[in-house]
């Protein structure tokens, strides 16, 4: 595995590998790696000749007061994991790297963010944007890999793509648990131990929302459920929790296909996000997770 700081030097070696016929698969990370970024490994592994993975905690992405600080980090165990899982090129740039000025060209995203994380992140799309396309413009990849954890991240992403004939084709990965159902983020680690304890309550009660989706409920039952069983289950503090038709993030009027079930709460200073997309033709929930 080969570890990268530099933007030219990746190009060199991208260029020389596409020169030579080979594919490119990416994942773009902000580190501390757990098991939901290794099966974004594993499934771009399976279907291209190399893998770049880039670990970069991008600030343009965190608004003021948000956790850009106290986002965990460790390096060298993400470059042992990323050598174990089979990375073939590691990038990891410093700010000074990927930002060396200050301000340039902001990209705004459409209404897809200005629901869910939008609504409560202001901002946090359009560096979230911007530094996935200096990534693919950087990597030049065929096929890049986004987990579903971030189902609103995602379905901007393909958004963002089809809009501006990007060169790269979307793979959706489904969620990655722990055995108790809580999602894998790098920010479970900031959770105290009574939060970890509690923090799986999050799927639960999103399961529950899907049982009254499946009774017919309407949206703002299905809602409030949701916020019920939280509340009554935890200490977390809902930020929010929406259904909406997806990857359109419009209000849900019960004639998309899909529609997603998504929450955001906090526990302690540590904000968690869980989702599931719901398939409305079979009346059944579609899960967006892998099989345990
Ligand atoms: O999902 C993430 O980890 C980040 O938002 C991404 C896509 C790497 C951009 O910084």
């Amino acid at each position: 595995m080969r570890v990268v700081h530099s933007i030219t030097s990746l190009q060199g070696m991208i260029d020389r590998n596409k020169r030579e016929g080979r594919t490119v698969g990416f994942v773009p990370t902000m580190g501390f790696l757990h098991d939901g970024h290794l099966s974004l490994v594993k499934q771009a592994r399976e279907q291209n000749d190399i893998v770049v993975m880039s670990i970069f905690v991008n600030p343009a992405q965190f608004g003021p007061g948000e956790d850009f600080e106290a986002y965990p980090r460790d390096k060298e165990r993400d470059t042992n994991l990323a050598y174990e899982v089979g990375v073939d090129i590691l990038f990891m740039p410093t700010p000074e790297e990927m930002y060396p000025q200050e301000g340039g060209i902001r990209i705004l995203p459409g209404p897809q963010a200005n629901v869910l994380c939008g609504a409560s992140r202001p901002g946090h799309f359009d560096g979230v944007l911007k530094v996935v396309l200096k990534l693919f413009n950087i990597v030049d990849p065929d096929r890049s890999y986004f987990g579903m954890k971030d189902a609103q991240q995602l379905a901007i992403i393909e958004t963002f793509v089809r809009d501006f004939n990007l060169r790269t084709s979307i793979v959706r990965v489904p969620i990655i648990r722990d055995q108790d159902g809580l999602a894998k983020s790098s920010r479970n680690v900031n959770l105290s131990e009574t939060d970890r304890a509690e923090a799986p309550v999050i799927q639960q009660a999103l399961q529950k929302g899907v049982l009254l989706f499946n009774e017919g409920s309407s949206v703002e039952t299905i809602e409030r459920g949701v916020t019920a069983y939280i509340t009554e289950n935890s200490s977390g503090i809902m930020d929010y929790v929406s259904l909406l038709s997806y990857p359109e993030l419009a209000e849900y009027d019960g004639l998309s296909d899909e529609a997603i079930l998504a929450c955001a709460v906090k526990f302690g200073k540590t904000r968690l996000i869980d989702n599931i997309i719901i398939s409305i033709k079979d009346g059944c929930h579609v899960q967006n997770d892998d099989e345990q």
